[in-house]
């Protein structure tokens, strides 16, 4: 079968194509046919060995997948050979079979395609984690995104009109925010273009937004705590911007409000259940079309280096998709 290899870390262009052995499914393991592969920027930095998972070399790049399932290891019960399926873990997407854990792999509902299956999991599950359980988002509150246009961006955005939030779409051009408008978004601001605090009072009439969602951080993160409301939460969501950024703690203690971290991966770990109830949720919410994966552009698998490269350059609106041929 055809994989794309990460041998030695890298940028995107050090991956390579080859034809490589079936895997084989050890306990509690399932090998499947893969269908399509969304990316997330995780995918960026683990071939750069810049992500906190850090599979062994060489490995497939590619954490989200869906396909049919070709064969199970010993002791999975809930899924057999011809079940249509969507999977998340580390790696292993970017290739035609991909070995995954079966914890972690979930029955497509009925009515759900392969594309909007691959992904549908990683966006709106952190997404929706994030805005549920560590923001307790309120129907009527004001919700700040930042990196709005990105994969967790647009899923943030979508969950958070959906939850009865007002929602504040912030993104780096005009063609990235007109999606976001499409996808729910009552107001716009082109933090490229535009100065992001002076905005936000504008639109909040100097109250502040009730909660800030940011995959984006870096040269962002504090004018967007700077302009919380009262009590307000500010998600740490991810670094896609490049640096950490380091926050004066007195902001916290002035606006009396919360900054909470989002790790969707370890949730789904440790609080399996909450999470598979989670996406439930989401599975039930796109197949009634109240939430529909943005998709705007399909790959090839020997494109796949090319659709790494556009995320890392902030090409990709919502998500970019590996479809198998
Ligand atoms: N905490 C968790 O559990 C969790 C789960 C999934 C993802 N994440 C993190 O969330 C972040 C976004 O992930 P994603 O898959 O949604 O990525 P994505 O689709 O590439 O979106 C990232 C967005 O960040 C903005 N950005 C600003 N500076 C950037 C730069 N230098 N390079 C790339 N993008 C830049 C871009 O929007 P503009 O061009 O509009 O600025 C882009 O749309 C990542 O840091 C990822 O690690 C965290």
């Amino acid at each position: 079968m055809k994989a794309i290899l990460c041998k030695a870390y890298g940028l995107p262009d050090t991956l390579v194509l080859e034809d490589i052995p079936s895997p084989v499914p050890g306990p509690g393991e399932v090998v499947i046919q893969v269908k399509a592969c969304s990316l997330n920027f995780p995918d960026t930095l683990t071939i750069r060995n810049m992500y906190q998972f850090k599979p062994p070399l060489p490995f497939s790049p590619g954490s989200e997948a869906s396909g049919v399932v070709k064969e199970v290891g010993e002791g999975v019960t809930h899924l057999k050979p011809g079940d249509r399926v969507f999977t998340y873990g580390t790696h292993g997407g970017l290739a035609e079979e991909r070995l995954t854990d079966a914890r972690t792999t979930i029955p497509l509902p009925d009515g759900m395609d392969f594309i909007t299956g691959a992904s549908t999991l990683y966006a709106f599950g952190t997404s929706y984690h994030a805005l549920k359980d560590r923001a307790n988002l309120q129907p009527g509150e004001t919700l700040l995104v930042l990196g709005a246009a990105g994969g967790v961006g647009l899923a943030a955005v979508e969950l958070g009109k959906l939850m009865g939030a007002t929602v504040i779409a912030a993104a780096s051009t005009d063609e990235k925010l007109v999606v976001c408008r499409e996808k729910g978004a009552t107001h716009l601001i082109n933090y490229t273009s535009e100065d992001l605090r002076e905005r936000i009072k504008d639109l909040t009439q100097g109250k502040g937004v009730d909660v800030v969602y940011d995959p984006v951080g870096d040269r962002w993160a504090e004018p967007a705590i700077r302009s919380l409301a009262w009590r307000g939460r500010y998600l740490v969501v991810g670094f896609a911007g490049g640096e950490i950024p380091k926050i004066p703690l007195n902001l916290a203690l002035l606006k009396g409000c919360s900054l909470v971290g989002v790790f969707w991966g370890m949730f789904a770990q440790k609080e399996a259940a909450r999470n598979g109830k989670n996406l439930q949720d989401i599975a039930t919410w796109v197949v009634q079309g109240r939430l529909a994966p943005y998709v705007s552009r399909r790959y090839t698998l020997s494109e796949a280096p090319q659709a790494l490269t556009d995320m890392m350059e902030r090409r990709v609106i919502g998500k970019a998709v590996v479809v198998m041929e």
